[in-house]
């Protein structure tokens, strides 16, 4: 079978020739990969910034956002069987027992660092004809939503973001509403934000260096949020007053709007992070006047990586939803589906909205 996998001590990546993988244990489940998404985490480890290949090996199998379809499943699996559609879940948790958020099975708040990623981080991804996976780490997807299935695990990254700041407004002792939203940038990850908080009620702004006629502003406005370009609305538009949104969904990784966004917030607003800047980048901020509202106005802001099994199945559920609201949104975001030999082009070139890897068709 064929696989695309990055050699970091070659700087190289390559299609390569390997075996197809056998399940070995009474848990492994044998996939065949139908679609993997790309994304900036796999631009940034085929550019050989991040990442890291398998103890012991020179390869690095590329691909995390997955959607297979089980082939073969062992005698211990109890919740899967041949045919069903599925999505992997990407990270793996670290081997020590003090580390109650892994032995907890929420490997997604691991504590020590040691914890391993398919496709990222010391573990074969998803770009390959079969790939073998643990039942634990699947997650089933409704057949419905095969066409757009491979958004979900993108679509983690925000439903864990505003899950979380939903779980920090419980703690406001009134009810709060209406409730305004913005998320900075309009890549993949932003424009599901802006589906996320359509769909959970929210009036939404979407605040990005696309122009107002850019395919991106056409997504935002098609699921009833508005767009504002940078390019003529200068940052400070959207701190006025005594800033405007009771939650802001960063998706940019551009450190300076980073820490900007905390400025934009109302009273007791919330400020999740996605975006991972470079550890390189610096900033200017009145840290006086931001640190001073954040205490004098309750504001709170949190960072948020990775999906646990809730978070995919969060992701899901609002998956149907907006295939209900607006389903030719969704469909609009994955702008090219291309082949495995494609991709080391494909990642040099900075394409439409989101590239999927198109593997074997559903059937
Ligand atoms: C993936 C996450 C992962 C993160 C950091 C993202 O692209 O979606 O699953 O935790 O990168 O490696």
């Amino acid at each position: 079978m064929q696989a695309i996998a990055v050699f970091p001590s070659k700087k190289s990546l390559k299609l390569i020739d390997l075996p197809q993988p056998k399940p070995q244990e009474a848990n492994d489940v044998l996939l065949r990969v139908h679609e993997v998404g790309l994304c900036g985490t796999d631009r940034e480890i085929s550019s050989f910034e991040y990442g890291s290949p398998p103890p012991g090996s020179d390869h690095l199998i590329l691909g995390h956002e997955s959607l297979a379809e089980v082939v073969e499943v062992g005698r211990g699996v109890r919740s899967l069987r041949p045919r069903d559609l599925v999505v992997a879940i990407v990270r793996r948790p670290c081997p020590h027992a003090e580390c109650r958020a892994c032995r907890g099975g929420r490997q997604d708040f691991c504590i020590t660092g040691d914890y391993t990623e398919r496709g990222i981080k010391g573990a074969d991804g998803f770009l390959a004809d079969y790939v073998v996976e643990d039942e634990a780490y699947l997650v089933k997807v409704p057949r419905v939503l095969a066409d757009v299935a491979v958004l979900v695990e993108p679509l983690t990254v925000v439903t864990k973001a505003a899950d979380q700041a939903q779980a920090i407004f419980n703690r406001l002792p009134y009810e709060p509403g209406p409730l305004r939203g913005l998320v900075l940038g309009a890549g993949p990850i932003g424009l599901l934000g802006a589906m996320v908080l359509v769909a959970d009620g929210f009036e939404t702004v979407v605040y990005s260096r696309d122009t107002d006629q850019s395919k991106q502003a056409q997504l935002v406005r098609s699921v009833g949020a508005k767009y504002m370009s940078s390019t003529s609305n200068p940052i400070e538009t959207l701190a006025k007053g005594s800033g405007q949104f009771d939650v802001v969904l960063e998706a940019v990784g551009f450190a300076p709007l980073m820490l900007a966004a905390t400025q934009m917030l109302k009273p007791n607003g919330v400020l999740a992070l996605t975006g991972v800047p470079p550890e390189a980048a610096t900033a200017e901020l009145n840290v006086g006047r931001a640190l001073r509202n954040l205490v004098l106005r309750n504001e709170l802001v949190f960072g948020a990586v990775n999906a646990g099994r809730r978070d995919h199945l969060s992701a899901i559920r609002h998956l149907e939803q907006f295939m209900v609201l607006f389903p030719d949104s969704v469909r609009a975001l994955i702008t090219d589906r291309v082949a495995l030999d494609e991709v080391p082009q494909i990642l040099t070139e900075k394409r439409g909205i989101k590239s999927v890897v198109e593997m074997s068709r559903a059937a």
